[in-house]
């Protein structure tokens, strides 16, 4: 028994030496930190390693319009990191969603401080919506433009989004989107506005992603975004042979 649980740990040692040199691999490629970011984002990322928050930068997931996403390892667990880009950043669309949020009353008009704001709002948005059961990625640390978020996938490899997905249980999946919309508003007293399947990650459950731009329910546009969201995912659950709600419907039961 007892050699034969020598052998385990040291298949496990073993494989976690195999991943480790795969994302070495995988990090080399992309060539991450360095030259990448403008200097206060780096120091931003050097403040996080001495505060423990980060043991290392591998590889990007994800370059979008506003931020990059990264996988990292942490002194924990495997984490994502959301790099909001401080220059390039196309920032106008931010304003309607921080301007009607009373959280954000005091930002003044400069582009660093929006993204930072903005960077900010997704850290509260998803401690509120984990506070709900709402399924999202466990928000670990915000500084400046970067959070640090549990990593949705398994060995480095992150979940497909929703839209990427064959579901075998569409009806269930669906369902329990629908709950976390309501759950969100209900509880959270959020709406996300920005629901798609492209902001859902499916691992065996749903898990909501990309909140930056939630709103809280006293914005003045709230329940308009809320039936964009509504809408979104009725339509991309409309393809699978499911009972669907209407949108009033829908809508009745997230407020109602
Ligand atoms: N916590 C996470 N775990 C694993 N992968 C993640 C996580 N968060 C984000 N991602 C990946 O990074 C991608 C971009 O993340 P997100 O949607 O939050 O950023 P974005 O700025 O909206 O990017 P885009 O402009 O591409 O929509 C996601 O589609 C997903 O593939
Ligand atoms: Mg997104």
């Amino acid at each position: 028994m007892k050699v034969s649980y020598v052998d385990d740990k040291a298949d496990n040692l073993e494989t976690k030496i195999d991943k480790r040199k795969i994302r070495k691999k995988r990090s080399e490629d992309q060539s991450v930190v360095e030259g990448v970011f403008d200097t206060e984002t780096q120091k931003t990322i050097y403040e996080l390693y001495n505060r423990n928050i980060l043991d290392e930068i591998e590889f990007v997931i994800s370059t979008g319009k506003e931020a990059n996403v990264y996988y990292a390892i942490g002194p924990e667990q495997d984490l994502a990191v959301k790099i909001y880009r401080i220059k390039t950043a196309e920032t106008r669309f931010m304003w309607p969603y921080v301007i009607g949020d009373p959280r954000f009353k005091r930002i003044r008009r400069k582009t660093r401080d929006l993204i930072f704001a903005w960077a900010e709002k997704e850290f509260k948005n998803l401690n509120r919506a984990r506070t709900a059961k709402v399924r999202v990625p466990k928000p670990f640390a915000v500084r400046k433009n970067i959070l640090v978020m549990e990593f949705i996938g398994t060995d480095g490899d992150p979940a497909p989004l929703l839209k990427n997905c064959t579901l075998s249980k569409p009806q269930k999946v669906f369902d329990m989107i629908l709950k976390y919309v309501k759950l969100l508003f209900q509880k959270a007293k959020l709406v996300h506005a920005d629901l798609s399947e492209f902001n859902i990650l499916y691992t065996d459950e749903p898990v909501i992603i990309d909140i930056s731009q939630g709103v809280v329910l006293d914005h003045p546009n709230a329940r308009e975004f809320l039936i964009r969201d509504l809408k979104n995912l009725l339509y991309y659950f409309s393809s699978f042979e499911i009972e669907l709600p209407s949108l009033d419907q829908a809508y009745e039961y997230v407020t109602g």
